[in-house]
């Protein structure tokens, strides 16, 4: 697998992720981490974790990813990896990831996550059965429609419990909440695009949507 650590890529063997996998209680999984703001929080919150942040575009992580690999005594954090790759081709060697967050996802990755195409089989393959996830849909992605979202009405937490949990459930996953986050919700996630977001919009309207995968 690539794994990033400031302007580098460098290989990580299957065995070196499982080394660093067995000095943690489990894996969370952030796919799309943008720069990484979220893996960062997460990571100080739970250390006990090893939280896996994974994007296709390496760039955006450049600062976060140096952090993290710095010294512990200079603000690194040992339980965290930073991981180049597509959703829709997850690194061999990924495996037993324990809880699944996709914030705020764009692109590829948010028709994936609407249920189209292979991302949801992929995302499930490298989770425990009943692994939790998170998903947080910027609703403001229908509002007018981008390409990604494709035929699908702009969801609200009723119409996600039926209509995208159908899609959810033919990948295997059980979506079995949707609720519109607050602003103390959106801030809670901690990550750079809801603070930019939210900051460009005089309201901005986030859905959550949570459930196990498999
Ligand atoms: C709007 S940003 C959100 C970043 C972060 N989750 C946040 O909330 O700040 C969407 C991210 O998804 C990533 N992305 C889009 N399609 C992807 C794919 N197929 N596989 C992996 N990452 C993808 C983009 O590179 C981008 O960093």
């Amino acid at each position: 697998m690539h794994r990033v650590i400031g302007k580098r890529v460098v290989e990580l063997s299957a065995a070196e992720f499982a080394a660093l996998r067995e000095r943690h209680t489990a894996v969370l999984l952030d796919v799309g981490t943008g720069d990484g703001k979220h893996v960062l929080h997460v990571a100080r919150e739970r250390p006990d974790l090893l939280v896996v942040g994974l994007d296709a575009n390496a760039d955006a992580l450049r600062k976060t990813s140096a952090k993290a690999a710095a010294r512990a005594d200079r603000g690194g954090l040992p339980n965290v990896v930073f991981l180049r790759a597509a959703a829709e081709r997850l690194p061999d060697g990924l495996s037993d990831v324990a809880e699944v967050h996709v914030l705020m996802p764009w692109g590829s990755l948010l028709r994936g996550m609407l249920g189209e195409g292979p991302v949801l089989e992929a995302i499930s393959a490298v989770c425990r059965p009943g692994a939790p996830f998170l998903v947080t849909l910027n609703l403001h992605a229908w509002r007018p429609p981008v390409p990604e979202v494709g035929e699908l009405p702009e969801p609200d937490p009723a119409s996600a419990r039926t209509a995208l949990a159908e899609r959810y459930a033919a990948a295997g996953w059980r979506l079995t909440e949707a609720e519109y986050l607050d602003d103390a919700g959106i801030a809670a996630l901690a990550t750079s695009w809801t603070k930019r977001l939210g900051s460009s919009r005089a309201r901005f309207d986030v859905l959550a949507l949570r459930g196990t995968v498999g």
